[in-house]
């Protein structure tokens, strides 16, 4: 493969920055690296993060984006033969890479290495033509994923898809149980396709009635307005919802959903609500024995089983692709809540 001296990526230079566009000089991968051609890096409402400088310990200047889909280039000295190879279609998330020594490594925790490695924070991601990136953060994607997906398609699934996943995944439930997925977007519009897939009976929630017909074309069995209906009566009503999922990054949002829930129900919190905290009702949780927990993304081999899945079951994320040159353009329109439901960079 016949390689550039250097390649176009998105650099975010000092907290609220102008997004500029840099040349990055073709180097050497390290050794535990996989050099990688990027064809699609979806933007995540995390992201901001780095825009507004509100992650702690973030070195600028940086390149985010940690929903990549690409193939590899070459990879490092230290990277086991064979492991990957020229042209093999892989992605990069979230988790930015685990050192397999660590406590929670040892534990299997791998998504907790204490190492705290994020694509696109602690090293740079993949907005860019190519990326580094940590062997142990490469998912390594079936091919046959291209069969009813693109490349922009699949990119979500990296951050977006595997939270969504792993929190409905690893939440007990029984075929029909009510499933709330509060808030239509990026995370969302996920969840409503994955939680209608496992067997749920789901509702979907929005601050607003515009996402009503998509929401049932996803796969909800209804779509409430949040505008004009107060959602945890209306759900208290069915008996309440033994699966919550909160995507909205609004603590008042989260707060007001949260009696929808059942006896012995679990609301899982993914978003990440900068605007205050979320209060929840004490005697709610002792009289319901309900559980408020939070969830974060997942490891490489997480993914893998999420794209499996997501093959099986034709779970698609709906799409918008802009080209890198109008990345400032894409990145205000998904802070604005703009997309339906992700805006990807794609690479030719
Ligand atoms: N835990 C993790 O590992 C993880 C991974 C990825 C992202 N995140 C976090 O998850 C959150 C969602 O990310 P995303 O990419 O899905 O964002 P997004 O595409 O912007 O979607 C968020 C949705 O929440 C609703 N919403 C936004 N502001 C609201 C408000 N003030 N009140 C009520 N509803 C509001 C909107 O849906 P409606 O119009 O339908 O109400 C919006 O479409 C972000 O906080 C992100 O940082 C967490
Ligand atoms: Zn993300
Ligand atoms: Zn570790």
């Amino acid at each position: 493969m016949s390689l550039p001296k250097s390649f176009t990526a998105v650099s975010c230079t000092a907290p609220h920055a102008p997004w500029k566009t840099v040349k990055v000089p073709v180097r050497t991968p390290e050794p535990h690296e996989v050099f990688i051609k990027v064809h699609a890096s979806g933007i995540c409402n995390s992201d901001h993060f780095v825009y507004e400088g509100a992650w702690p310990g973030l070195a600028y200047p940086r390149t985010p984006g940690h929903e990549v889909v690409g193939r590899v280039v070459s990879v490092g000295e230290g990277v086991q033969a064979g492991r990957f190879s020229e042209g093999e279609l892989v992605g990069v998330g979230w988790n930015g890479g685990y050192c397999g020594a660590c406590v929670s490594c040892r534990e299997g925790e791998f998504w907790d290495c204490e190492m705290h490695a994020v694509t696109g924070f602690t090293h740079d991601g993949g907005h860019g033509e190519y990326m580094y990136a940590p062997v142990t953060s490469v998912v390594r994607l079936p091919e046959a994923a291209l069969e009813n997906s693109t490349y922009a398609e699949l990119a979500p699934l990296l951050c977006a898809g595997i939270t969504v996943y792993g929190a409905l995944a690893s939440t007990p439930h029984k075929p029909g149980d009510i499933c709330l997925v509060q808030g239509i977007g990026g995370l969302g519009h996920l969840a409503i396709q994955y939680a209608a897939r496992m067997g749920l009976k789901v509702y979907a929630t929005s601050s607003g009635p515009s996402k009503a017909e998509l929401a049932r074309s996803l796969g909800a069995h209804e779509h409430i307005d949040s505008s004009a209906v107060d959602v945890a009566e209306y759900m208290s009503k069915l008996g309440g919802a033994k699966v919550m999922l909160c995507t909205a990054p609004s603590s008042g949002a989260i707060s007001k959903v949260l009696p929808a829930v059942a006896r012995g129900g679990v609301i899982t919190v993914v978003s990440a609500a900068t605007d205050g905290e979320v209060k929840v009702s004490t005697l709610l949780l002792n009289l319901k024995r309900a559980t408020v927990r939070g969830w974060a993304c997942g490891a490489s081999s997480d993914t893998e089983q999420c794209v499996r899945f997501s093959h099986l079951a034709d779970v698609k994320a709906m799409v918008k692709e802009y080209k890198l040159d109008e990345f400032a353009e894409a990145y205000e329109n998904m802070i604005t809540g703009g997309p339906k439901f992700r805006n990807v960079i794609v690479f030719p």
